[in-house]
């Protein structure tokens, strides 16, 4: 069930002008994504989590940004997706609305929130809308996801499924490996793709399949197909923010380094360079000089000041006295309890 032909609609006119002049500065819609596809355009899709990464994603113009559950690995340090919580991608989801207003936001039902039947996953998909504004859904699965899909794209939800590697599912899979190694289960996840957009997913995403599977799913869909570690054949590609840019301190960079992942920056080694040199200039008074003190006092004020200081000059150093003998006994007290 495909949605209708966007020449019918007068944001095409706008979109096709707005796409040939090389930018997309308003919100793209499910629609306009799909009319990408049928005009051979590729999608550039980043994941964010916050307002930062979301204002970034915003200045750089991506196409769709994705609040995925990879907030799991990359933000909270859980070593899956699988104890990411609907309160934490309402959270995360409302700040990435924030911080990029006009993309095109997509948020991911976390494992556990759609599994259990399409009712279930109808609310939770309802909150990701209503609570955090997202323009659409994502969900893991494929041909035992079309029923949920088709209840959610009835009742208004657009919704974009995800095949290949399913990482809420790594307790089934055995791990983060790649799929679709072996024909039938290429032809599977096929099946998948082809479910999906008969329940009516405007998009999908496949992780971690061969190249030639990915173009294969590709050609035969009618709507966008999103690659990440699937090669080049796919519509559009999504990566993880994290990744990307080489910030290297979290579970998922250190353990389990996605060999597809093209990094276009070094972020977490110039964050630890200058993090270490802060420290540093503090220890040794290096920071802050007088220059990055911008706040002045007249000459006037400054007199007063002085003058206010001393009156009761005497009186504040013998209550320092005190306190200072007080702080030197606890000091003692707590050093003594150590030994
Ligand atoms: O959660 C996520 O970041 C994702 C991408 C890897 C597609 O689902």
């Amino acid at each position: 069930m495909l949605h209708g032909t966007l020449s019918r609609f007068s944001a095409t006119r706008g979109f096709a002008q707005q796409q040939g002049q090389g930018k997309s500065a308003r919100k793209l819609t499910s629609l306009e994504l799909q009319y990408m596809k049928r005009s051979g355009k590729r999608i550039s899709m980043l994941t964010a989590y916050d307002y930062p990464t979301a204002k970034h994603a915003e200045n750089a113009e991506m196409d769709i940004v994705l609040v995925g559950d990879s907030v799991g690995m990359v933000v909270l340090g859980y070593e899956t997706t699988q104890p990411v919580t609907m309160e934490d991608m309402l959270h995360h989801c409302k700040a990435v609305r924030r911080g990029a207003p006009s993309r095109f936001i997509v948020g991911d039902l976390p494992f556990g929130s759609y599994e259990s039947g399409p009712e279930e996953a109808l609310r939770n998909a309802y909150r990701l809308v209503k609570e955090a504004g997202v323009d659409a859904v994502k969900l893991e699965g494929g041909k035992n996801r079309a029923e949920t899909v088709r209840k959610l794209v009835d009742s208004g939800v657009a919704v974009m499924g995800h095949i290949g590697l399913t990482p809420q599912g790594i307790s089934v899979l055995g791990g983060f490996r790649a799929q679709g190694r072996t024909a039938v289960k290429a032809r599977s996840i096929l099946d998948d793709a082809l479910a999906l957009q008969d329940a009516g997913a405007f998009g999908i995403v496949i992780e971690c399949v061969p190249s030639i599977v990915a173009k294969a799913v590709t050609d035969a869909l009618k709507i966008p197909v999103i690659g990440i570690g699937a090669g080049p054949h796919t519509t559009g590609q999504v990566l993880v923010y994290h990744d990307l840019l080489g910030v290297e301190h979290h579970p998922h960079f250190e353990k389990h380094v996605p060999k597809f992942c093209k990094t276009y920056a070094k972020l977490g080694k110039d964050i630890d360079v200058a993090l270490t040199r802060f420290r540093d200039e503090v220890r040794n008074g290096e920071f802050p000089t007088e220059a990055f003190n911008p706040y002045k006092m007249s000459a006037e004020e400054q007199e007063k000041f002085t003058s206010l200081l001393d009156s009761d000059k005497s009186q504040r150093e013998a209550e320092g006295e005190v306190v200072g003998k007080k702080l030197r006994e606890a000091d003692e007290y707590e050093v003594t309890k150590l030994y």
